[in-house]
């Protein structure tokens, strides 16, 4: 089967939704933690977390358009400057995609959704209390993508909150153990298993 540019452009909006969301293969399942100026704690389901470099230690992820919708998420990060990031838990996919709804902003949907916020030391953003991997950020930028409206929000890892069974003497994590689980489109959760590591690849002499 081929589908050509022109193929895409024609399929009905949410079709097109569904395969290009899909396309590039597994995404991880990560729920943002953020507090709004009023002390209203907001959790949402994000699957466009991208490593961006390691020292000093950057995450991206994509926030959509801005200017119809209100984006809770990203007006909570603009303002307060902290977040987190927090692997969403294997038994808990349908919570988490709950947090996706449109809830309004005196809503926490930490509450609305069956999750718990944990708070370590001074950290102003909520964890997630249920996610064993999770991660405090501190906002550094915003980069906009014209072509789409979409905005790339880059963040500094401050803190890393993980059980020390999940994590190797070498750093390796162990997401099967950690019941992490991976996302395709929109709306489909996967388990994830550990197939096999290896050695960092040489040419072969
Ligand atoms: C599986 C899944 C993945 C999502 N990934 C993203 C994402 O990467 N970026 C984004 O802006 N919205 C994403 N969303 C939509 C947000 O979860 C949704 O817009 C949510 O209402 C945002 O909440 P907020 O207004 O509290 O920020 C995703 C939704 C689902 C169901």
């Amino acid at each position: 089967m081929l589908i050509t540019k022109e193929d895409i452009k024609s399929l009905d909006r949410i079709k097109r939704l569904n395969i290009i969301n899909s396309i590039t293969g597994i995404k991880p399942g990560n729920l943002i933690g953020t507090v709004s100026s009023n002390k209203v704690s907001n959790l949402a389901i994000f699957s466009s977390i991208i490593h961006l470099g390691s020292n000093p230690p950057l995450i991206g992820m994509i926030t959509r358009p801005t200017d119809e919708v209100p984006r809770h998420t990203y007006t909570n990060i603009l303002e307060q400057g902290f977040y987190t990031i927090n692997h969403v838990p294997l038994e808990m996919t349908k919570s988490a995609h709950q947090t996706s709804a449109k809830y309004k902003e005196d809503i926490s949907e930490f509450e609305a959704c069956g999750f718990t916020e944990e708070y370590h030391g001074d950290f102003i953003a909520p964890y997630v209390k249920e996610s064993k991997i999770k991660i405090g950020m501190k906002y550094v930028q915003s980069i906009p993508i014209e072509i789409n409206g979409t905005i790339l929000v880059i963040g500094e890892i401050q803190n890393i909150v993980i059980s020390e069974n999940i994590i190797s003497e070498e750093g390796y994590i162990d997401l099967e153990h950690a019941k992490s689980v991976g996302i395709s489109g929109l709306n489909s959760y996967y388990k994830l298993s550990l197939l096999d590591s290896y050695d960092y690849a040489r040419v072969k002499p």
